[in-house]
């Protein structure tokens, strides 16, 4: 006798029943465990139908939120590794994931004001409320800073550590407005007589604006930035050339949700992007072959000659005869030295040109390399991109804003 229904999985049942029993488990033991840890660190309610106020540990939505949005940024790259999505369907895919992130925002009666340039006050004075086109601003922003990193890729430890730079140089940023005490107390023997000379004393950006808030904002995203150091250094252990693993859309997605979290909930957005230079000019120059210009290739990775064991740029054929546009597009590129083409030898017209990536722009500009040389070269890039962005920050930015 044949069974009418396919039997039951057993096997994943029983450890499915073991996980929620293990689950079960860690939250009777961990919530009594943990929660005055979270009372500590301000995580906490009063009960209001109560006689009786104590602290009742809890998390505060804005810290749910930004973890929910990192565990379905993780989640959907995840399945973006298991079933390979298109890299136009996928573009979306952030947005899904800073839903809870932009809803918690909303419900926080999160600021949608911008602070005008100096320039042009005049016209719309110091503050503008941006209202619906910030959310807008907000989920363009996470999926700049996921499929950036995502397409910054295809050479070992290239997405490591491009995420690990950019964690660094937040973490750096964030600790500029922490409230160190650096003073300290010189003595000085004048005619005789003894005194004490003051120097320093607390010093810090948050403190000169003395604003508990602003120190608040980059301990919240110190906190997120941590531990992703952690991981990405760990990974990149591990993904160092010769790889032993891949960082797939999963270490993408998640890496990059974790800078949007915390340049939305920390509110320093701008200063974010200026940390994202090499993958701003990775996005610009790959645009012809992200809308579709320039056919697109599923794996834009350089080319590898196995008799050198070196890197080579990659090229792409124009199957069909390109567009005025294209060609135009095209030259300009080459003009500039940032792409490669081959042209008929009679009518001019260009058959084949070199992928559109900043990888390849590297092997142009400095000739073939190995995957090592070149991913340290990204490396010093990100390095010398964050250089530049401080001194943009702290020393340009006063061109244009006060304060
Ligand atoms: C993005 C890029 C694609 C690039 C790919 C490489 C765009 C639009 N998409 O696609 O051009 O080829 O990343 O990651 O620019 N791999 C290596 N070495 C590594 C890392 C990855 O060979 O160090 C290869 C492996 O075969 C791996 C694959 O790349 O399976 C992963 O590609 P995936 O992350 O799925 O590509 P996309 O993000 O879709
Ligand atoms: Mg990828």
């Amino acid at each position: 006798v044949r069974p009418l229904l396919d039997p039951v999985p057993l096997p994943a049942l029983y450890t499915s029943v073991g996980f929620s029993i293990f689950a079960f488990l860690a939250t009777i033991y961990l919530i009594p465990a943990l929660g005055p840890a979270f009372v500590k660190a301000g995580l906490k309610g009063a009960d209001l139908l109560k006689p009786y106020r104590h602290d009742v540990p809890m998390s505060l939505s804005v810290y749910l939120s930004s973890l929910l949005s990192l565990l379905i940024a993780s989640m959907l790259g995840f399945l973006d590794d298991v079933f390979d999505i298109r890299w136009r369907h996928k573009l979306p895919i952030p947005i899904i994931a800073s839903i809870p992130l932009l809803m918690v925002y909303y419900a926080e009666r999160g600021n949608t004001h911008v602070v005008v340039p100096l320039p042009l006050r005049f016209l719309f004075g110091t503050l503008v409320n941006l209202g619906p086109l910030y959310y807008v601003y907000m989920s363009l922003l996470s999926t700049f800073t996921t499929n950036s990193i995502n397409i910054l890729a295809g050479i070992n430890g290239a997405e490591a550590a491009q995420a690990l730079i950019i964690a660094l140089s937040v973490i750096l940023n964030d600790l500029l407005y922490l409230p160190w005490p650096v003073g300290f107390r010189v003595p000085l023997h004048l005619l005789g007589n003894t005194a004490e000379l003051e120097v320093g004393g607390v010093w810090s950006a948050g403190m000169a604006h003395g604003s508990r808030e602003l120190v608040e904002r980059h301990l919240f995203s110190l906190y997120f930035m941590m531990p992703l150091v952690a991981v990405c250094l760990g990974f990149l252990y591990h993904n160092w050339y010769p790889a032993r693993v891949f960082p797939g859309d999963t270490l993408c997605y998640m890496a990059g949700m974790a800078f949007s979290v915390v340049g939305i909930q920390a509110h320093f957005s701008k200063t974010l992007l200026l940390f994202f230079i090499p993958q701003i000019f990775n996005f610009i120059i790959s645009c012809p072959q992200l809308f579709g210009l320039v056919p697109c290739p599923r794996h834009r990775v350089p080319r590898y000659d196995k008799d050198t064991n070196m890197l080579y740029p990659s090229t792409v054929e124009l199957v069909r005869p390109p567009s005025r546009l294209t060609t135009l597009v095209l030259r300009v590129l080459a003009g500039m030295g940032l792409a490669q083409l081959t042209v008929h030898p009679t009518s001019g017209q260009v058959l084949t040109t070199t992928n559109l990536t900043i990888l390849n722009v590297f092997l142009v500009r400095m000739g073939a390399m190995r995957e090592k040389q070149l991913v340290q070269v990204l490396m010093c890039a990100q390095v010398t991109g964050s250089v530049l962005a401080f001194v943009v920050r702290y020393g340009l930015a006063g061109l244009l804003y006060d304060g």
